[in-house]
């Protein structure tokens, strides 16, 4: 295990994670609807190409053509990286091709490719396709054993639980990754806005920041506020 740290690509966040998350660490990005989980999937995603590293984000969720879209919406020249961007849609609702799609063809995918950086957004909808808890958990172990051995950074995001808005949906992820990035609304009585806030909530062998940070999606950007405290 290295200790050189990878980019996330968003300014205030690598402040938070002392550079950035560790290489071939796995990374959790937990969050509710709407709280930037495929945005900052994005911007992972963008730092590595924008670093000359080959890329594979999984969309079990949003269409390939809408998120070029939006990477494009950013200013983005994702043509310019079509060599060494592999984004690929998965149809959750298809149990058999989702399950074999991510077990064994995406490590094969990562070797052939030399891909450094994987997204899979979000992992919910993959872990969702196992109704019994027990296969879900043994399921997920394997996933992150395999993916342990290949030479990638990779974040996962997660919808958060209904009753737990600060765990994730299946309260696997958060135990299986290295580092847990927690996005969450803040509405509090006096404010006429809902804020974003974020946390690192969980970095194994780091000292990282424990604040909670307030952010903005930006058209082109994400602005954490390092300097702002809501309290
Ligand atoms: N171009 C943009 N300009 C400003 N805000 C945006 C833009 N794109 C997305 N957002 C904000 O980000 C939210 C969606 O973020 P998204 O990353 O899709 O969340 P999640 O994946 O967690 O559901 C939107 O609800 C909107 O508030
Ligand atoms: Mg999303």
């Amino acid at each position: 295990m290295t200790m050189r740290r990878v980019k996330f690509g968003v300014e205030g966040l690598d402040a938070m994670l002392l550079g950035g998350l560790l290489e071939r660490s796995i990374c959790a990005l937990v969050g509710t609807y709407g709280t930037g989980k495929t945005t900052f999937g994005l911007q992972f995603a963008y730092e590595g190409l924008r670093q000359g590293e080959k890329v594979i984000y999984i969309s079990l969720e949003e269409r390939e053509e809408l998120l070029r879209a939006t990477m494009a919406q950013k200013g983005w020249d994702t043509e310019a990286f079509s060599d060494r961007f592999y984004l690929l849609k998965l149809d959750p609702t298809d149990f058999n091709l989702a399950i074999s799609s991510i077990k064994s063809e995406l490590p094969a995918l990562i070797k052939s490719t030399g891909a450094s950086r994987v997204i899979i957004d979000p992992i919910s909808l993959f872990e969702g396709l196992f109704e019994d808890a027990s296969d879900r958990r043994r399921e997920m172990f394997r996933l992150i054993e395999v993916m342990r051995d290949e030479d990638c950074t990779l974040a996962l995001t997660s919808e958060t639980d209904v009753a737990n808005p600060d765990g994730s949906k299946y309260g696997l992820v958060e135990y299986l990754a290295d580092t847990v990035i927690l996005l969450r609304y803040i509405r509090s009585p006096g404010l006429t806005e809902v804020h974003l806030a974020l946390e690192v909530v969980k970095m194994r062998r780091s000292a990282h920041s424990r604040e909670i940070k307030p952010f903005e999606i930006l058209q082109d950007q994400i602005m954490v506020y390092s300097e702002a405290s809501l309290f």
